[in-house]
């Protein structure tokens, strides 16, 4: 698919073919995608663990279950729990940015050589970093970057995927990850029972709340016309509407044939 028309048609997809197995390569193809994200300093924080839901006993699964995601994962044929871990810089100091000077990614020309990367990046940027209160939340926003492309290639490949919320004390008798490994979400993903549109695109808070130009308080111009060519190369799709009859009638026929609660 076109990178547009991805990023388009991926929603929250929470009603899975519950039995219908994904293949190992559409998971590794995932995972790859993950991979080859950018990172700060080219640390990777990002680290993750594949389980396949009817290898979970399922007292487990029930234990697993939270207000917002119980259905969601006990549908799901593959979950992908996601963790940071912190510990990552310390075993590499510096040497992946050396790595990068290596390549030619990082030059002289700004500044980049492997004893800058020693004597400045390293004890000024990096280990206060790890020393830093906030260096979890420095680290979720890169596992975050990582995570949001396998979601992606999730659905480049016909897959569905919805993120959420897991519980962490349960999951590991699965995963068994060091205890110093932060727990984020979990990636839910199966093919979809529902159909992709999914009721169309989700609502958004509007573009000039959120996004400026210069400074906060002046949003940043939406120009219609750009609008128009995001609409005509997929990126925009049918917006979600609560008026949507059709898609109450999927969700009444899900829950049927799904054994959901309506
Ligand atoms: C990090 C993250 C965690 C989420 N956790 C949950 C969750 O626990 N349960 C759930 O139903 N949806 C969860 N979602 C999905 C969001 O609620 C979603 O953004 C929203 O449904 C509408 O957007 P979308 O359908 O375009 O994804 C999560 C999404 C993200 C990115």
């Amino acid at each position: 698919m076109e990178f547009q028309q991805v990023v388009g048609i991926r929603r929250s997809i929470r009603y899975f073919e519950p039995d219908k197995p994904v293949e190992q390569e559409k998971i590794q193809k995932i995972l790859e995608a993950c991979r080859v994200a950018s990172c700060a300093v080219n640390a990777h924080w990002l680290k993750a663990v594949v389980v396949r839901r009817d290898d979970i006993a399922p007292a487990d699964l029930e234990k697993m279950k939270n207000p917002v995601q119980a259905n969601v994962i006990a549908l799901a044929p593959v979950h992908i729990y996601f963790y940071g871990d912190p510990g990552v810089v310390n075993q590499i100091k510096g040497s992946r940015l050396k790595q990068l000077h290596d390549v030619g990614a990082l030059n002289p020309t700004h500044g980049w050589s492997h004893k800058f990367v020693d004597e400045v990046v390293y004890p000024q940027i990096l280990k206060p970093l790890t020393d830093n209160p906030f260096y979890p939340v420095a680290l979720a926003f890169d596992c975050g970057v990582a995570a949001c492309q396998g979601v992606l290639m999730a659905f480049d490949q016909g897959l569905g995927a919805c993120l959420t919320a897991f519980v962490p004390e349960v999951v590991a008798k699965y995963t068994k990850v060091p205890g110093n490994w932060i727990p984020f979400y979990q990636l839910n993903v199966g093919y979809p029972a529902e159909s992709r549109e999914a009721g169309g695109q989700r609502p958004r808070p509007p573009f000039e709340e959120q996004y400026f130009l210069n400074q906060y308080g002046s949003s940043f111009p939406r120009d219609p016309k750009v609008v128009k060519e995001l609409e005509a190369s997929g990126l925009f799709t049918t917006p979600a509407r609560p008026d949507n009859a059709e898609r109450r009638k999927e969700i009444r026929d899900l829950a049927r044939r799904l054994n959901l609660p309506m």
